[in-house]
């Protein structure tokens, strides 16, 4: 069993000292919480709940603490990939919901698996998900002093269980100053993917991840028989060509975990049962 979580990039609300050690300590308090439930549960079960707790956290941008767009209003997204199953599941643009991850849970269960905008939010009134504000006072003070921090974060975990099954799970409260409509990778394949040979979870700016179809590209590099550490190398060549910024975790079938980033302001934690690393 293996049990990769990441908090993604540090924004301008968590550039203190303060803020980034309560933001490795939660991650440390995730990572292990989350290693305990997969000893019992599955990696699709593990890495919702490993994100639910990201995103209750409001220290990260996802749920609780997610960035505010251009018009004022919190828009997240969220996917969940089982790499069992081949099943994607997704919300894009979903609102006043506290645990979008939950949702894209739920909507694994029916066949019309990523909903967007207004069809999600209707999806999730209708399907008991209470009506819940994510937003804290210190995202509206950065959204009113209009400083649009680059590569702000976004959660993910990705999960091995005892059956050898993966799974990937991401979610994020988006860039920031977007757009009303603007889509986030979180929802999409290149920012979330797994099968039965790997899992990535992406952080970082939308745009270039799908640009370089980040977590697809991994993914189906290590199914081509490269390793997880040569899949990752190909794939930030391919980012770096148009400077792109993003992060990312992978864990492969037999166990191997590897994480890359284009600019060295991600934070990560791992957590084998045994040693447990935080970095950033
Ligand atoms: N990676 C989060 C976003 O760009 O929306």
């Amino acid at each position: 069993m293996k049990l990769l979580i990441h908090g993604g990039f540090f924004s301008e609300f968590s550039q203190s000292n303060e803020i980034k050690l309560a933001k490795q300590q939660a991650m440390e308090r995730i990572a292990k919480s989350a290693f305990e439930f997969l000893k019992t549960h599955t990696a699709l079960e593990t890495v919702v709940y490993a994100v639910e707790q990201l995103e209750d956290d409001p220290l990260f941008n996802a749920g609780i603490g997610s960035q505010i767009q251009s018009d004022g209003i919190i828009r997240m997204s969220a996917s969940l990939m089982d790499g069992n199953s081949k099943k994607f599941s997704g919300v894009i643009n979903i609102q006043k919901v506290k645990n979008p991850i939950r949702v894209a849970e739920h909507l694994m269960k029916v066949d019309d698996r990523v909903l967007g905008g207004e069809g999600a939010n209707g999806y999730a009134a209708v399907n008991g998900f209470d009506s819940f504000s994510t937003e804290i006072p210190e995202r509206r003070a950065e959204y009113e002093r209009k400083l649009a921090s680059l590569g702000t974060g976004t959660v993910g975990c990705i999960a091995l269980d005892s059956n050898g099954k993966l799974a990937a799970a991401t979610s994020t409260g988006g860039k920031g100053f977007e757009i009303p409509g603007r889509i986030s990778d979180s929802a999409t394949v290149a920012g979330n993917y797994a099968n039965a040979d790997c899992a990535v979870s992406c952080t970082g700016v939308g745009e270039d991840i799908v640009s370089a179809a980040v977590a697809s590209k991994i993914v189906t590099r290590v199914t081509d028989g490269f390793s997880i550490e040569e899949s990752f190398g190909r794939t930030f060549n391919e980012l770096a060509e148009f400077d792109g910024f993003a992060g990312a975790i992978g864990l492969d079938k037999s166990g191997n975990m590897f994480w890359q980033e284009s600019h060295p302001k991600i934070v990560f934690a791992a957590f084998d049962g045994e040693e447990f690393t935080v970095f950033q």
